[in-house]
C-alpha cells in the first residue's frame, strides 16, 4: 500500500519542512526551465468531482515538468457516473496509475479510494480538508517572511476545508493560528483537538474567535476563503448574512502587524471575504501564494512518489 496525503497528518513536522525544502529547489529548478526526471515513468491520475482552476492545473503542471504524465480523469466521462461503485473504480485505476490526484466532495471517497486501489492518493480538497493548499501556503510564507515558527496566521471566514487543514499544518510547523468564525461555523472540534494535540509538541498556540479584530490583532498574516464553498450554493443566502463582517478589509489590516501580508486560497469574490483594494494591494501575496501551488505540487509529488 502506497503512502497516501488525504489529511494534513499524514506528514509529520519533519515531513512538512522537508517537502518545504523539495519545493524551494524544485521552485529554482522549473524557474530555469531545468528538464527534470523525478517523476520518470509514472502515469498520474487527476479525478476531480468539482471544478478546479488552480489544483489540477498546477498538479498536471508539475507532473509534466517533473517527467510524468498526467491523466485528466473526469467523472461524468468515466463509469462512476453510472453507479459503478468506488471501490471498484479504485481497484482497476490502481493498475493502470501510480498515482491519483484527488478532489471529492465526500472524504471517505478518498479514503475509500486509497484502500482499494493501493496507489499514492494525495486529496485535491474534500468537504474535511484541503492539506496540499495549506502546505504550498506555508511554504509561500516561509519564502515571504524567512520562517514560520512563531509567527501568527489568522483565518477569517468559514472554519470549514481550508481553514482545517491550516490549523493542523500550523500546528505541525509551530506557527500560531486565530481563527474568527460566525457562530456555527467554527472549524470541527476533533480537527481542534488534534491541532491542538501537535501544537502542545510544537509550541504552537491556538485560538478560535468570534470577533475578527480580536483575531488580526497584531497577525503576521490575515487569511480568507470564500463564504460559500463548492457545494453549498442551496445555503448562498444564509452564508452571506452570516459572514457580514468577517471580511478582510483595510480597516481589519489596519490592527495586524504592520508588516503583515494578506492571503487567500481563491477563487476570490471581491466585496465578500476580502475587499478589492486589499487584495490589489501592497501587502497582498495572494498571487505568490496562487503560483507557489505548482511548485509546492511539485515538492509533494517528489516527496511522496520519487
Ligand atoms: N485554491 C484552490 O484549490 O483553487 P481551485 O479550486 O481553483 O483548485
Ligand atoms: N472552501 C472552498 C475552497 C476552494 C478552494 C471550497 O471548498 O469550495
Amino acid at each position: 500500500m502506497a503512502r497516501s496525503f488525504l489529511t494534513a497528518t499524514d506528514l509529520s513536522s519533519e515531513d512538512l519542512f522537508a517537502i518545504f525544502e523539495r519545493a524551494r529547489i524544485l521552485k529554482e529548478s522549473i524557474k530555469e526551465r531545468k528538464t527534470l526526471d523525478v517523476l520518470r515513468n509514472r502515469v498520474i491520475g487527476i479525478l476531480f468531482e468539482k471544478p478546479s482552476t488552480r489544483t489540477r492545473t498546477s498538479f498536471e503542471s508539475a507532473i509534466l515538468r517533473l517527467g510524468g504524465a498526467a491523466i485528466y480523469l473526469a467523472p461524468n466521462d468515466l463509469q462512476i457516473k453510472r453507479g459503478e461503485p468506488i471501490e471498484d473504480t479504485g481497484r482497476m485505476l490502481g493498475s493502470y496509475l501510480d498515482a491519483v490526484v484527488a478532489r471529492v466532495y465526500d472524504h471517505q471517497t478518498v479514503q475509500d479510494f486509497s484502500r482499494y486501489s493501493g496507489i499514492a492518493v494525495i486529496n485535491g480538497l474534500s468537504n474535511l480538508e484541503h492539506p496540499t493548499q495549506a502546505v504550498c501556503d506555508l511554504f509561500t510564507i516561509l519564502e515571504t517572511k524567512g520562517e514560520v515558527k512563531g509567527l501568527t496566521l489568522t483565518y477569517i471566514g468559514d472554519g470549514n476545508n481550508v481553514c482545517h487543514s491550516l490549523l493542523l499544518i500550523c500546528a505541525l510547523a509551530g506557527m500560531n493560528m486565530n481563527v474568527a468564525c460566525p457562530v456555527g461555523y467554527s472549524p470541527r472540534p476533533d480537527i481542534l483537538d488534534e491541532a491542538n494535540e501537535i501544537a502542545e509538541k510544537t509550541g504552537a498556540k491556538i485560538e478560535v474567535l468570534d470577533d475578527p479584530k480580536e483575531a488580526a490583532e497584531g497577525a503576521d498574516i490575515l487569511y480568507t476563503d470564500v463564504w460559500v464553498s463548492m457545494g453549498e450554493e442551496g445555503e448562498e443566502e444564509t452564508k452571506l448574512n452570516a459572514f457580514e463582517g468577517y471580511q478582510i478589509n483595510a480597516d481589519l489590516l489596519s490592527i495586524a502587524s504592520k508588516d503583515a501580508r494578506v492571503m487567500h486560497c481563491l477563487p476570490a469574490h471581491r466585496g465578500q471575504e476580502i475587499t478589492s483594494d486589499v487584495i490589489e494591494g501592497p501587502q497582498s501575496i495572494v498571487w505568490q501564494q496562487a503560483e507557489n501551488k505548482m511548485h509546492g505540487a511539485a515538492g509533494i509529488l517528489d516527496y511522496f512518489l520519487s
